[in-house]
């Protein structure tokens, strides 16, 4: 009979890559995907431990599945629960203390082993075996050459994480220390990955990593290319109609990526290019290693390279000695970038990183205050870029089937959602690349009508 797999997936995007990719591993195995816990014969959270209640959420999400486990066994069945991801690489060793239901830790870097940590928690169940299994280690072989191929379609638009791990150490930030140093894949594997993908009927990719255009790898001559070179190569394959990538950090902006959004048609005109914060001496205590201006300057030359293109950002509001002049200065930078859409967040002490043992923390009232005044202003900004567009017409990469009868739902190349009644009926499917004019908006998407018909194009 067939094991049932549930993972669950919090946290960012690299977290989805990674989950489908241990999918990708244990499927082999026997293993079928279930929608639910409450059937699964495993149990995978991938958890982030990005900010204080994303760890939170996982440990009450393991008293929910300690019930379920119970349950199972008082019906003579077994359920094994496995953490991974970077709550797991933090704080496996807790895990395990707190939680005796939990049958495995793993980290980010050390998936691919899952099918050894499986067997382990069999046998440490059994009572052959003393420990459960962690595995926290930064691997010592390379994750991504253990991996098997991408075995399961991706749907029309997919992640492929072409680079891991930080070392910019951000005083704020947990990730160099849950996913290891920065480490580039090779662009002839990247290439193959991309391949495999688009075989299964992906239209779009957008390219993950910490600090994606850090970007490295192998060109094949044991020269590291860049995230522009990369993306020329993949250009040139037929079936990939749109490139995406994520996140960019505003110090690794270099010429060519500026050059290629230019140069490029398939790079889409939206980028997500965090800052953090608008006040100089702020983003010098969060170690950013650039000013506003810096960032302002960066900004203009995107737009000239491509005018039509939207940003969105990340902001971290409440840093240690945030005063209200700091925080008016990114409130000025918001108001001069205009962003079509942002995440912000109040700024959350991490165990063991440089801000959380900062004097002068800011209260927490001042933090949801200025939070508030500020996710007014970008919601604001939103609004205004959603409006902007009705009347233009935009390519629209659809993606599923809408609510109303015959309607399919695509996204803009601002990433909205556009829904399109009567599309079914004009022969869209997913894959399709279309021409739609903006005809409104809803409150997080936008409705339009399909136009220039006869020059549909259907993704291969
Ligand atoms: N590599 C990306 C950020 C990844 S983390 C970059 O450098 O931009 C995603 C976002 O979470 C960050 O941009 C930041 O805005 C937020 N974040 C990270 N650590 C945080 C913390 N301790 N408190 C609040 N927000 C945080
Ligand atoms: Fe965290 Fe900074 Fe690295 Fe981004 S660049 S992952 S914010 S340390
Ligand atoms: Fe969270 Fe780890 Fe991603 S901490 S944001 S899942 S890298």
């Amino acid at each position: 009979m067939g094991k049932r797999l549930y993972i669950k997936t919090y946290g960012c995007q690299m977290n989805e890559y990674d989950s489908s990719r241990m999918a990708d591993i244990l499927i082999p195995l026997g293993y079928t995907l279930s929608e639910t816990p409450a059937d699964a014969d495993l149990v995978i959270l991938n958890t982030c431990h990005i900010r204080e209640k994303a760890a939170e959420k996982v440990y009450s999400e393991i008293g929910r599945l300690r019930l379920l486990k119970e349950k199972r066994a008082a019906d003579g069945g077994e359920m094994m629960i496995a953490i991974g991801g970077c709550v797991a690489q933090a704080q496996g060793e807790e895990i395990m203390r707190r939680a005796p239901a939990v049958d495995m830790v793993f980290g980010p870097q050390s998936y691919q082993a899952l099918p050894e940590l499986i067997e382990q928690a069999k046998l440490a169940r059994n009572g052959k075996v003393s420990e459960r299994p962690a595995a926290m280690d930064f691997a010592a072989v390379d994750k991504f050459d253990r991996l098997p191929e991408q075995t399961s379609p991706q749907g029309v638009s997919a992640f492929l994480t072409i680079q891991e791990g930080c070392d910019k150490f951000c005083t704020f930030c947990v990730v160099p220390y849950t996913r290891g140093a920065e480490h580039s894949r090779s662009v002839a594997e990247l290439i193959t990955e991309a391949n495999q993908i688009i075989a299964h009927g992906t239209a779009e990719i957008t390219l993950l990593g910490q600090n994606v255009n850090a970007y490295a790898g192998d060109d094949g001559t044991g020269n590291p290319a860049s995230l522009a070179s990369l993306m020329h190569e993949l250009a040139k394959i037929d079936g990939l109609q749109r490139i995406r990538y994520t996140t960019s950090h505003p110090r690794d902006v270099d010429d060519a990526l500026i050059a290629a959004h230019a140069d490029i048609p398939k790079i889409m005109p939206y980028l997500h290019l965090p800052v953090q914060s608008g006040s100089d001496r702020i983003l010098e205590a969060m170690n950013r290693k650039h000013t506003a201006d810096d960032y302002r300057a960066i900004v203009a030359r995107l737009r000239a390279a491509r005018p039509d293109l939207a940003l969105s950002s990340d902001f971290i509001v409440g840093f240690p000695g945030e005063t209200d002049e700091d925080f008016e200065a990114t409130m000025q930078l918001v108001r001069d970038i205009t962003y079509g859409s942002a995440y912000s967040f109040k700024y959350s002490p991490r165990p063991g990183t440089p801000a959380s043992d900062m004097d002068d923390q800011v209260d927490e009232d001042v933090k949801s205050a200025r939070l508030r005044i500020l996710q007014d202003e970008l919601g604001r900004q939103q609004k205004a870029f959603n409006e902007s567009l009705v009347g233009t017409v935009q390519s629209v990469l659809f993606e599923r089937p809408g609510r109303h009868a015959g309607q399919w739902v695509g996204r803009s190349p601002f990433m909205q959602a556009v829904s399109v009644d009567g599309a079914e009926a004009a022969g869209i499917q997913a894959g399709t690349l279309c021409d739609v004019e903006i005809t409104g908006t809803y409150a997080n998407s936008l409705a339009g009508r399909l136009v220039n018909l006869g020059d549909t194009v259907a993704a291969e």
